[in-house]
């Protein structure tokens, strides 16, 4: 009974602290489904980017950060989950099925990405020129392999091609009146609705390395973005060996891996998706990549500068997650 209890406990804790999970325009696409000792991963398509994201496969990708982010509670509160992906072939939007087993020890790495779940943002102000050291890389490309992706730390020689494929990637998007329609709702959401980008979060276009998704085109009040240019950041890709909603999962749990590996090691972290989500810029980062494969998202790493961005809304527990019957 107390075992029941305790993993119903452990369960509820990671779900709620997967609910600041970060997720494509902040649309946090999921819903959570508690029947301990079991939990249910849903993808929630009402709330798909249709512009940005026709397939799904962000959308699928954000729902793997949560997954990840669930997980990585589970285990610092000492519970062995077994985890399905996709386990339903009737129901493609069951995405994950968490179960609690037994108990164990957690590991001080475990205990150190679940401390910062809560701490991580993502920062879109340039980040400093102090070099992210090479071996942080190492260890982040060895958080992704774990979780079944693969993060490849672009050579400095090129970053810049990498920048070329991010200004045609903007440009491109912002000549699409369908993408400026979408980024308009998801940045002028009402404030009830816990969700979306708020330009308080993002910087205005300065100069820099690669430039960074454009949250502001229409005007609204910025973070100011400092005196930085990105020159000590990193930027990460991530892949995959194929291209299917498991792989998704998969790229997102990486996601989250590297994201929370970063933030426990003192970095700062930004994802940047807009080079793939148009096929011609996407088949671009499949250059970069040193065997072929499929270019997932991308994440900017780097020493921020001083203070840290404002946390962005949530939607309310109750919206998202179900509990079992009393
Ligand atoms: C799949 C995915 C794609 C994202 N793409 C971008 C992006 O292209 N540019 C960006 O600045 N942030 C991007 N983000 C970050 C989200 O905008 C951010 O998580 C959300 O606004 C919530 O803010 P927070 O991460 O500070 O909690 C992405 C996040 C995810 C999970």
């Amino acid at each position: 009974m107390s075992t029941v209890i305790s993993s119903e406990q452990a369960l509820r804790s990671a779900v709620r602290s997967a609910l600041v999970a970060p997720s494509i325009f902040n649309t946090q696409p999921w819903r959570w489904q508690l029947d301990p000792p079991r939990a249910r991963l849903y993808a929630d398509r009402s709330r798909q980017l249709l512009v940005a994201d026709p397939t799904g496969r962000l959308l699928t990708i954000s729902c793997g950060v949560a997954l990840h982010h669930a997980r990585t509670v589970l285990a610092a509160t000492g519970q062995i989950a077994d985890v399905a992906r996709l386990p339903d072939p009737a129901d493609r939007d069951l995405l994950a099925e968490l179960t609690v087993e037994g108990c164990a020890e957690p590991q001080l790495e475990q205990l150190l990405a679940a401390g910062a779940i809560q701490r991580r943002r993502t920062d879109r102000r340039p980040f400093s020129p102090r070099p992210v050291p090479e071996a942080a890389c190492r260890t982040l490309a060895r958080a992704a392999g774990r979780q079944g992706a693969h993060a490849l730390a672009l050579d400095r020689d090129r970053v810049p091609l990498f920048a070329l494929t991010a200004v045609r990637a903007s440009l491109m998007e912002l000549a699409d009146p369908d993408y400026r329609a979408e980024l308009a709702d998801w940045t002028h959401r009402p404030p009830w609705s816990g969700d979306g980008v708020d330009t308080g979060s993002s910087v205005r276009a300065v100069a820099r390395r690669v430039p960074v998704r454009d949250y502001a085109p229409f005007g609204g009040p910025t973070l100011p973005a400092g005196p930085e240019d990105d020159r000590g950041a990193r930027y990460l890709l991530i892949y995959t060996d194929t291209d299917l909603p498991g792989d998704w999962i998969r790229a997102g749990e990486a996601l989250s891996a590297v994201l929370l590996s970063a933030v426990s090691a003192g970095l700062a972290t930004a994802p940047i998706s807009d080079v793939t989500e148009l096929s011609a810029t996407r088949d671009e980062l499949r250059e970069l990549l040193p065997r072929p494969g499929c270019p997932q998202i991308a994440v900017r790493i780097g020493y921020p500068p001083d203070g840290t961005p404002p946390p962005t809304a949530r939607r309310l527990p109750e919206e998202v997650v179900e509990l079992p019957p009393c």
